[in-house]
């Protein structure tokens, strides 16, 4: 049976749900893919892999399972984290790497498409992450490995070689949506965890793709509430806001983080994503007052709320905050989450996670 059986314009025109049928486990492409379970055993699974690597003896298990893998990192926007922590991830679990990250040094320049590029990274790796201003560039990605004649042996069977998004275009951040839960949960911990939560989700609400794809991981939690903090112009879309109706999860639009910093339980702040405007590239406009985290709403958020940003963070929060020596303030612990998360993701797709809960 082969993984796909349509043209790659067919493939591209599916809805997202319509392409997973098709992606299923053998890709990491979207946040829809994922269920509660999935959800749970990752978070469980990054715990298990920060404890191991305390020990020699664990973080040597660890970098015995992928030792016979090379990933490449093909990052064509601008990243620190999400490179560096997919780096590291693939550094513990012994993987070889390599990385590309300028398309003008790659054959790209020369006129070579993205699927011939695409089809010469799988004559020589097992694994690609990779993050594009293309919406599509995963999708096509996934395409490709799926009709390249290489395989990988993963588990008893032959398959793909994995994709792994690390951001897509403006509209899909899976991985990072992992890692907020991962974030979310550990800060929940001692609350009841993520369900009945109320989440302020603040800033560049249209463009920023962390947000959205955080937002469509929401539907495997009870009770969740989202309000979304924007000017008008960095409000959600409507294809988020139609997803959460027809998931019946709750969400209000506001314009100030005033409004509900005493009610929400999460706090997840964005910058505002320039780089999409058609303007000179230079400095950078100021954020909106309105949705600037000022110092002083440290003591308006409740005792057991916590404050989230994907990063990079530019003057959305005031530089006291990260100084306050406040346990609410999560960000720079969630940026060292996402590395274990995404050792647990990587981990997950090799089926390796089993022998790593078994150690
Ligand atoms: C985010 C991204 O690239 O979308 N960064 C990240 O991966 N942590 C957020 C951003 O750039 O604002």
């Amino acid at each position: 049976m082969p993984v796909i059986d349509i043209l790659l314009s067919d493939f591209l025109k599916l809805s997202e749900v319509d392409k997973l049928s098709y992606i299923k486990d053998y890709a990491l492409l979207y946040a829809q893919q994922f269920s509660r379970k999935d959800l749970d055993d990752y978070c469980i699974l990054a715990d298990k892999c920060r404890a191991l690597f305390k020990s020699t003896e664990g973080a040597q298990k660890l970098a015995g399972l992928l030792s016979n893998r090379i990933a490449l990192n093909f990052f064509v926007q601008p990243s620190s984290r999400t490179f560096l922590s997919f780096s590291a991830a693939q550094a513990i679990l012994g993987m070889k790497r390599m990385s590309l990250r300028d398309l003008n040094i790659s054959s790209i320049s020369k006129g070579e498409s993205l699927e011939d590029s695409i089809r010469t990274f799988l004559s020589y790796v097992d694994l690609v992450v990779m993050r594009h201003f293309d919406n599509d560039a995963a999708a096509i990605a996934f395409w490709v490995a799926a009709k390249a004649a290489r395989r990988v042996s993963i588990g008893d069977e032959e398959r793909p070689i994995p994709i792994i998004s690390g951001g897509s275009g403006n509209l899909h951040h899976p991985t990072q949506a992992l890692l907020d839960i991962y974030t979310l949960g550990k800060s929940f911990n001692e609350s009841g965890g993520i369900d009945g939560k109320k989440i302020m989700l603040v800033g560049d609400l249209k463009r920023g793709r962390t947000v959205r794809s955080l937002s469509y991981l929401m539907k495997n939690y009870n009770n969740v509430e989202l309000i979304f903090a924007a000017p008008d112009q960095f409000q959600m879309k409507d294809d988020i806001i139609k997803f959460l109706d027809s998931h019946k999860i709750p969400y209000s639009k506001i314009d100030s983080i005033r409004d509900a910093i005493d009610s929400v339980d999460a706090i997840y702040m964005t910058r505002v994503q320039d780089e999409w405007d058609k303007v000179e590239k230079g400095g950078h406009p100021p954020t909106n007052d309105n949705v600037i985290f000022k110092k002083e709403y440290l003591k308006l958020m409740k005792p057991t709320a916590c404050l989230l940003h994907p990063l990079p963070k530019r003057d959305e929060i005031e530089i006291e905050v990260d100084y306050a020596d406040d346990p609410r303030v999560v960000y720079w612990r969630q940026e060292r989450n996402g590395m274990w998360m995404r050792v647990a993701i990587i981990a997950t797709i090799f089926q390796c996670d089993q022998k790593i809960l078994d150690s």
